[in-house]
């Protein structure tokens, strides 16, 4: 062998070593394995456009017949550019909350429900790789993250630069960060088991915006390639949850997608032919999208809201009152929603699900009172296993 085919063969050993991606998964055989559940939360690094631009430059564009992209038109949003400066200051606090719940229950992996970058994803630019590292990489460090892996799941925000936008999340960054796990099949739909000593949890994770009708409409910001392509063909996603759930014996089965299928503010009832097969397999369902936490009971399953990891609402948790008996606890008063995050303790028995809401205190006000927010502000348990799988 020449030294040069050596060089190259050592080089592209390297490579394909270095570039071995999601070599980091949560650890097997535990009796109880806690992991985190959380969204919403991708706030810092965003710069809202100049409102020269939004409000002068861009109908005189128009009249021009310029087509405004997507991202540019949501980099505009009026509504989040009022929130950005408080969404930073909350991401970033209710982090280091995150950070300090996780050590104290020994978290083993963060389970993301989408949104993972306002406000209008990231793709594979400068500004794509700045955003990465400011709001994800460089954000969720310390003893609690530091080589935990995350499973992560699209969101509104993150497909609005269509298809580069979910290329960047499923294929680089991957290869970017140890920690980034979406599947092997780069795809924006995946599945993946924790193991236990005598139990096991299937999650599958579905892109939710697919499903969304009014993302269809050719004036909705998420209307991108992306979205009118696989809108086109829910059924694979829908098939890909059957298949995964059938092929399963595991003691647990949860569904991971961005929106609610049920909600205090917008319910996506196009969701259902996904929640049919998950009440058809005794499963359980965890979703973001509204800016809070909650815990819905409806048509016999339990949906954990796990929305509040970034920019709090509380108007998504109808201000704290129940729109009906399915709304069994909101994270949310007539004034404010809480920041804060799920834990999930899962073993044989039990998948036990721990509402941490922060105690919000922002320049000498506490607008979010907790007592001692180091305890749990709500929990329940699923003691009801999974069905079967057909196979
Ligand atoms: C945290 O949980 C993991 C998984 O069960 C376990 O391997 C590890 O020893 C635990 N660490 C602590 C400090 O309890
Ligand atoms: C599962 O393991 C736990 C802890 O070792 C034990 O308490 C429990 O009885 C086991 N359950 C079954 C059904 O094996
Ligand atoms: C949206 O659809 C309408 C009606 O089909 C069409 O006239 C219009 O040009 C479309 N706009 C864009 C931005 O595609
Ligand atoms: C969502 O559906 C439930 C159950 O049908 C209903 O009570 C509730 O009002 C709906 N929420 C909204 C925001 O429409
Ligand atoms: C930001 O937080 C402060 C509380 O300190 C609150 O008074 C203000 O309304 C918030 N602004 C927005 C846009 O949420
Ligand atoms: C869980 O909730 C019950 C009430 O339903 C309460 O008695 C218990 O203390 C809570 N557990 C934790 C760890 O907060």
């Amino acid at each position: 062998m020449s030294t040069m085919s050596r060089t190259v063969l050592a080089l592209g050993l390297a490579l394909s070593a270095s570039a071995a991606k999601n070599s980091i998964v949560a650890p097997t055989g535990a009796e109880t394995l806690t992991v985190a559940l959380l969204g919403d939360y991708g706030w810092t690094g965003w710069q809202p456009l100049p409102l020269d631009f939004c409000n002068t430059a861009t109908p005189k564009l128009q009249a021009a017949g310029v087509e405004i992209p997507r991202a540019l038109q949501n980099d505009c949003d009026a509504g989040d550019r009022q929130a950005i400066s408080n969404a930073t200051i909350e991401e970033t606090r209710t982090a280091r909350y995150i950070e300090k719940v996780c050590l104290q229950k020994n978290c083993s992996a963060f389970i993301s429900v989408g949104d993972n970058f306002y406000d209008s994803g990231v793709d594979f630019t400068s500004e794509g790789i700045q955003r990465f590292y400011e709001g994800w990489a460089d954000m969720y460090v310390g003893e609690a993250f530091d080589g935990k892996p995350w499973y992560q799941a699209l969101g509104n925000h993150d497909i609005v630069a269509g298809q580069a936008g979910v290329d960047f999340q499923t294929r680089i960054a991957p290869l970017m960060e140890d920690r980034w796990y979406f599947g092997n099949d780069n795809l924006p739909y995946y599945t993946y088991d924790l193991t236990g000593s005598n139990w096991s949890a299937t999650f599958v994770v579905v892109d939710s915006d697919c499903f969304i009708n009014k993302y269809q409409d050719n004036s909705s910001v998420y209307n991108t390639d992306y979205v009118i392509s696989c809108h086109k063909d829910t059924n694979t996603q829908v098939e890909f949850l059957r298949k995964s759930f059938a092929e399963s014996d595991a003691t647990w089965k949860i569904l991971q997608i961005h929106h609610g299928y049920i909600s205090s503010s917008s319910n996506y009832t196009e969701l259902q032919p996904l929640i049919d097969v998950v009440r058809e397999n005794n499963g359980v369902v965890v979703n973001g999208h509204d800016h809070c936490m909650a815990h819905y009971q409806y048509q016999g399953m339990d949906f954990v809201l796990t929305g509040g990891a970034g920019y709090a609402e509380a108007g998504d948790c109808n201000y704290g009152v129940p729109l009906g008996p399915y709304a069994k606890w909101l994270g949310a008063d007539a004034m404010q929603a809480a920041n804060g995050f799920v834990t999930l303790d899962i073993s044989y028995e039990s998948l036990n699900f721990e509402y941490y809401a922060r105690d919000m205190k922002l320049k000498g006000a506490d607008y979010y009172p907790v007592k001692n927010d180091m305890k749990p502000s709500y929990n329940f348990s699923v003691t009801k296993h999974a069905a079967k799988g057909s196979h």
